[in-house]
């Protein structure tokens, strides 16, 4: 059973299939039909919808895309759709600014853009330009063009939060969506099952009990079985309630994370630590995505093309693996085997991604460097072809440690082994990073495929070690001319696009 507020109205579910999207819940079962379906696959927006979710007793608003949500990702939560802003007989301002500023025509992809227009004068009410693109990366317009629509959202730009009907009913709303008990029975119909469990404990024995069951996350992956390849599937475990999973935290030297944390609320811990690893979040697919897709899916989905992976090889972080009672930790190097194999077994599942902090290398003259580089063919909303991060440890102009990974080179994200090994005790200089230039392009044997050929990306791969020396040469010859020099500092750079 599901338990969720369709607005304002506590909707109870017990007859629907588990399998369904709440695009489809929408538009075929409670016949709104205002939330449009364009690609089915998180591409356009055109199906973008507001969750209402409470974080520490806080109403949190955030833009979804619905084709790829199964409706039992709605338990205790508030679902608005384009159809609940018209307020009366007035139109939401976020409505009447896309009037007034002439972004819709043929209107397809108007409902979408309003919902992120929506969610974005929630969250940022003094939005600027940056905070619009953002929040706009993830709807595409075939017919109006860009600019009135952006344009539209900037007027809204204000101060002051926005008064409308959802701050008015924000307490009764808080109210109501308390009162849903987090506990749930499995959503049932016919041979299909979807359970909900809220503690690591329940999942593990639950996941025992179904080995053959499927985690569903943010299901920004797994929909992508059900809308694209219209294949069933028999037992859900959804893991989006479990909520000791979905955390955060920092001890002396690393930083953990619960496998459930959507990518977009890993982003200010990571980014303080790592910034490439920031910007690098910034180019992971659009903010509805992220808002839903975890880090944990990302590692266990094992693509070759994952964008996470090759940041957490290089920064050799560690998974925390469950399966009933038992725990183990793996190297994240350690856990890709083959192509969409993992080391994972049966009923074993992610409960944490580990993360070292930087070295504190305040007693000794090492510095580290960290920087990410994602080659794409557009700067939003798109899969890497090639993802590359490097971690170094140079100590008086010597290698003294270097991890380098890729992702879109082999069948899994991998590390660079003849690369590093040309790298670790040399002098750190052009001469070494052109002779491990070539030992990069040994250890990999790229695929073609309609991304990128295999000579470019073998080509960029090795282009993208070359532009790492001679940034972290820069920047370092810089601090020197300005008389900053910290020994010990973590030096990283924006991530680049192509
Ligand atoms: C439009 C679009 C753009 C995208 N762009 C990018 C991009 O730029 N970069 C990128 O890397 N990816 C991208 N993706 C892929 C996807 O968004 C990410 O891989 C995301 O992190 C998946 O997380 P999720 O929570 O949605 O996983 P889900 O879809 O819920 O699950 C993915 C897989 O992981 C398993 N799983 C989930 N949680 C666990 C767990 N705790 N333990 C074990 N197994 C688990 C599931 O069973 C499933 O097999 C994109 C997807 C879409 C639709
Ligand atoms: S229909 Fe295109 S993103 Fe959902
Ligand atoms: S108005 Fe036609 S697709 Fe945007």
């Amino acid at each position: 059973m599901i338990t969720f507020l369709l607005n304002q109205t506590l909707k109870r579910e017990t007859n629907i299939s588990p399998n369904m999207t709440v695009l489809n819940y929408l538009r075929t079962e409670l016949h709104k039909t205002g939330t449009k379906e364009g690609c089915g696959s998180g591409d356009c927006g055109a199906c973008t919808v507001v969750l209402g979710e409470l974080v520490d007793g806080k109403l949190q608003y955030r833009s979804v895309n619905s084709c790829l949500t199964f409706v039992s990702s709605l338990h205790g939560k508030q679902l608005i759709t384009v159809e609940d802003l018209k307020n009366k007989q007035s139109l939401h301002p976020v409505q009447q600014a896309l009037v007034d500023f002439h972004g819709s025509q043929c209107g397809y992809c108007t409902p979408g853009f309003i919902m992120s227009m929506f969610a974005l004068s929630k969250n940022k009410p003094s939005a600027d330009k940056e905070d619009v693109m953002e929040s706009l990366a993830g709807n595409l317009c075939r017919c109006t063009g860009y600019r009135p629509i952006v344009d539209a959202a900037l007027s809204l730009s204000s101060d002051q939060p926005l008064l409308d009907q959802f701050a008015e009913l924000e307490q009764q709303t808080t109210a109501k969506l308390e009162k849903i008990e987090s506990k749930t029975a499995p959503l049932v119909l016919g041979n299909l099952t979807s359970f909900s469990p809220t503690t690591t404990d329940e999942l593990a024995e639950l996941y025992e009990r179904h080995p053959k069951a499927k985690l569903v996350a943010g299901g920004t992956d797994l929909a992508l079985e059900v809308t694209q390849f219209h294949r069933e599937i028999e037992t859900l475990i959804n893991v989006t309630g479990v909520a000791d999973m979905k955390t955060i935290r920092e001890t002396e030297q690393d930083i953990v994370i619960g496998a459930n944390m959507p990518l977009s609320d890993c982003y200010a811990t990571l980014a303080k630590y790592y910034p490439d690893f920031g910007h690098l979040l910034h180019r992971f697919a659009s903010l509805q995505v992220r808002n839903q897709g975890t880090i944990g899916g990302n590692v266990a989905n094992a693509s070759p093309i994952g964008d996470t992976p090759p940041l957490l090889i290089a920064l050799n972080a560690r998974l925390k693996l469950r399966k009933g009672q038992q725990v183990r930790e793996v190297q994240i190097d350690e856990y890709f085997i083959n192509y969409k194999v993992t080391v994972q077994q049966e009923s074993e599942f992610i409960e944490q991604i580990i993360i070292p902090k930087p070295d504190d290398l305040e007693n000794n003259n090492d510095q580290q460097f960290f920087s990410a580089y994602k080659l794409s063919k557009r700067i939003d909303d798109d899969i890497s072809a090639v993802c590359g991060a490097f971690n170094f440890t140079i100590e008086n102009d010597v290698v003294v440690d270097a991890r380098v990974a890729f992702g879109g080179m082999a069948a899994t994200p991998k590390r660079a082994d003849l690369c590093e090994k040309a790298l670790i005790g040399k002098a750190w200089d052009k001469a070494t990073v052109e002779a491990a230039m070539v030992k990069l392009a040994e250890d990999f044997e790229p695929l073609s495929d309609f991304r990128a050929s295999k000579e470019y990306r073998s080509k960029t791969a090795c282009n993208m070690l070359l532009r790492f020396f001679l940034e972290q040469q820069t920047k370092v010859m810089s601090q020197q001319n300005s008389n900053n020099f910290k020994q010990h500092s973590i030096e990283t750079r924006v991530t680049s696009y192509v």
